[in-house]
């Protein structure tokens, strides 16, 4: 496990920027494609910016989500929404290697059963395999939750599958479980803010509890990153 604890927001997203494209390139080198999914929330709105100024082999990046506000992709809260506005509008990414989680309305079990598989016929895994993605950027809300895990729910006992409902209070969500996040190559959390210093000083306890703090369920078998900006990380430095 790597932790960086940057001196502003500014030296934190320009770090992230830095990480993601070595490590894009890296996967790019090895593979010749690159998978990422990618977090929502307000935190990664400036990297998604930056990368968009890059110039990388678009037609060899695939993005997925790692959760999803369970709205339509033209809502506010659409991190679909988001990420295309910042980033991939911007690139000449060819559309099909976008694949957003699916939010029609219908039903989100039946939506998280559809992208669960599209993501398997896309690795052309069976059933009882769990796909790696070489990038998973998360965030940590003040809560610990990351993706859509948020604390004491169902979501975080599901084992059995890939992607999942999530739900915060009312609002419904598709997140990735966390045994599809922990197959993950290369897991990156950025988490900025004071507010944020609470729960990170719960998961990087030795006693912190993983139902109230679903970070901790986060132990990718690759490599695992923590960009934190000093009002987050502070504390968290000397680990
Ligand atoms: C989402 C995110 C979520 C986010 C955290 C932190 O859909 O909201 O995926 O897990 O990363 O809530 O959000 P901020 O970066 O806005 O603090």
């Amino acid at each position: 496990m790597s932790v960086e604890v940057l001196s502003d927001k500014i030296s934190l997203i320009d770090r992230a920027r830095e990480l993601m494209v070595e490590k894009i390139k890296s996967a790019i080198a090895q593979r010749d494609q690159c998978t990422i999914a990618l977090a929502g929330g307000g935190t990664p709105k400036p990297l998604y910016e930056k990368l968009a100024q890059e110039s990388l082999p678009w037609e060899k990046i695939h993005i997925f989500w790692g959760d999803e506000r369970y709205v339509p992709v033209d809502h506010p809260d659409s991190n679909q929404k988001m990420v295309r506005e910042a980033w991939l509008n911007q690139v000449s990414m060819p559309a099909s290697n976008i694949h957003p989680m699916p939010t029609t309305g219908e039903n989100p079990y039946t939506d998280a059963a559809k992208h669960e598989q599209e993501i398997r016929e896309f690795f052309q895994c069976s059933a009882g395999e769990i796909p790696s993605l070489d990038i998973i950027l998360l965030g940590m809300g003040d809560d610990g939750h990351t993706a859509s895990l948020f604390p004491r729910t169902e979501a975080l006992t599901v084992r059995d599958r890939l992607i999942t409902v999530g739900n915060k209070g009312n609002s419904q969500r598709l997140t990735f479980t966390a045994p599809f996040i922990n197959q993950g190559r290369c897991v990156i959390f950025l988490v900025a803010g004071a507010n944020k210093r609470p729960a990170l000083a719960q998961v990087f306890s030795p006693q912190g509890d993983e139902k109230q703090y679903p970070s901790r369920l986060i132990k990718p078998q690759g490599e695992l990153w923590w960009l934190l900006d000093q009002e987050a990380g502070e504390e968290i430095a000397s680990h």
